[in-house]
Parts: structure tokens; sequence; C-alpha cells
């Protein structure tokens, strides 16, 4: 394959989208692409200092949103884009639909903001930059709650509540019916297994995995 491949993974928090993740790029690797593999906020210093002051520190929604997207601009310009144009497989651990979920949705944002900033940060020489695929990982909010509680201390986002992570898991939905050709909804709610058997077919179908 002579370019890259920009494949984001999304969901609520506890969907179990993480380990996924590293098992495809293991098998990428195998396959002999070169991957990268990095997650939002963060995978830059700057941005990984953003998203220390994002899970952690109180602050009003547009500040939120702002700081997801100027992590996001450096994150694009310092790895994902050179990443892609080296044509290499970008795995990342969430993106612009998250926005579009917390701060959108589960926070009652305006989604017409986040739309311009979208385009804002998005453009890049080539035209806005969207990701091949995004597999988003579904499940009920109360198990991927249920989940999260027998794991570490919960950040700023882990510790909202259930009623925001249904708005959050109905703004995937929105952003999945928007762009069908873009998404894969994954069926979360299932042994891991079979999680990944889902993630493997999505990326068979395009010819990505063997
Ligand atoms: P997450 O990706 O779940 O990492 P970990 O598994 O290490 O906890 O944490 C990132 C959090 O940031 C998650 O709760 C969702 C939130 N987030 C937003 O609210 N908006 C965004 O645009 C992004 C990228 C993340």
């Amino acid at each position: 394959m002579s370019h890259g491949l920009f494949i984001t993974f999304e969901g609520i928090d506890g969907a179990g989208k993480t380990t996924h993740l590293a098992t495809l790029a293991e098998r990428l690797r195998h396959q002999g692409r070169e991957v990268t593999v990095t997650r939002e906020p963060g995978g830059t210093p700057l941005a990984e200092t953003l998203r220390e002051c994002l899970l952690h520190t109180p602050m009003d929604t547009l500040t939120e949103a702002l700081l997801m997207f100027a992590a996001r601009r450096d994150h694009l310009r310092l790895v994902i884009e050179p990443a892609l144009a080296a044509g290499q497989v970008v795995l990342c651990d969430r993106f612009t639909d998250a926005t579009f979920a917390y701060q959108g949705h589960g926070r009652g944002f305006d989604l017409g903001v986040l739309q311009t900033l979208e385009g804002w940060v998005q453009t890049m020489d080539g035209g806005l930059r969207q990701p091949d695929l995004t597999l988003w990982f579904d499940v009920p909010p109360d198990i991927a709650a249920s989940r999260l509680s027998r794991a570490r201390a919960p950040d700023k986002f882990e510790s909202e509540s259930c009623a925001f992570f249904e708005r959050v898991a109905a703004g995937y939905a929105q952003r999945a019916a928007q762009a069908p050709e873009r998404f894969v909804r994954i069926d979360a709610h299932v042994p891991r297994d079979q999680v990944w058997h889902q993630v493997e077919a999505a990326c068979r179908q395009r010819g990505w995995l063997s």
C-alpha cells in the first residue's frame, strides 16, 4: 500500500477499545506495516501536557473544547500527518468524534462551533483530514460503568453520571449516522474475542488485514 491509513477508536469510557487497538497494531506490524499508535488528547509533549489539564482540572466547556482542538492541531502537525505521509498506519485512541460526543452531546456545547473548529484544525494541504475508518465500540453505559468501577481511580470524565454517558453514546450514534461510510459499529457488549473478530472483519473487508 503506497499511502497511509488513519484509523480511530471511539466509544464511551469503559467500552474496552484500547486492548483491541494494541492487538490490531500487532497484527498490522506482523504483516510488515509500519504502525504509529497514539491517542487523544495527547500524542505530543504539548498535547500530553494539555491532556493532564483536561483530565484533572475543572474548566468551562468552551475552554475544554478549545484545548481539545489545540492538542489535536499539534498532534496532527507533528505526528499524524508526517506518519500518513510516510505511508504508515496511524491507530489513534479517540479523535474528533469524541469532542462531538463528550463536549457536544455530553456537556451540551454548540455543535456548530465544534464543526467550525473541526474545519480550522483539520484542514491540511490535501483538504479536511478525517479518519479512513472509525471503529465505534458501542456498549450500554451501565455495563461500561461497571467495568470502570473495577479499574483505577476515575478521572474528570470517568466520574460523570450515567446520564452523561447516555448522552455521549447518543452523540456517537449521531456521528455514525452522519458518516456511515467512515464508521463501523462494533458491538462491544460481547466476550472480548468476539469483539476482536468484528474489528478483524472490518479491516479484512477493506483489504487491510489478510
Ligand atoms: P481515554 O481515552 O478514555 O483514556 P484512558 O483509557 O487512559 O482513560 O481518556 C480520555 C478522556 O478524554 C475520555 O474520558 C474522553 C475525553 N475526551 C473528550 O472529552 N473529548 C475529546 O475530544 C477527547 C479526544 C477525549
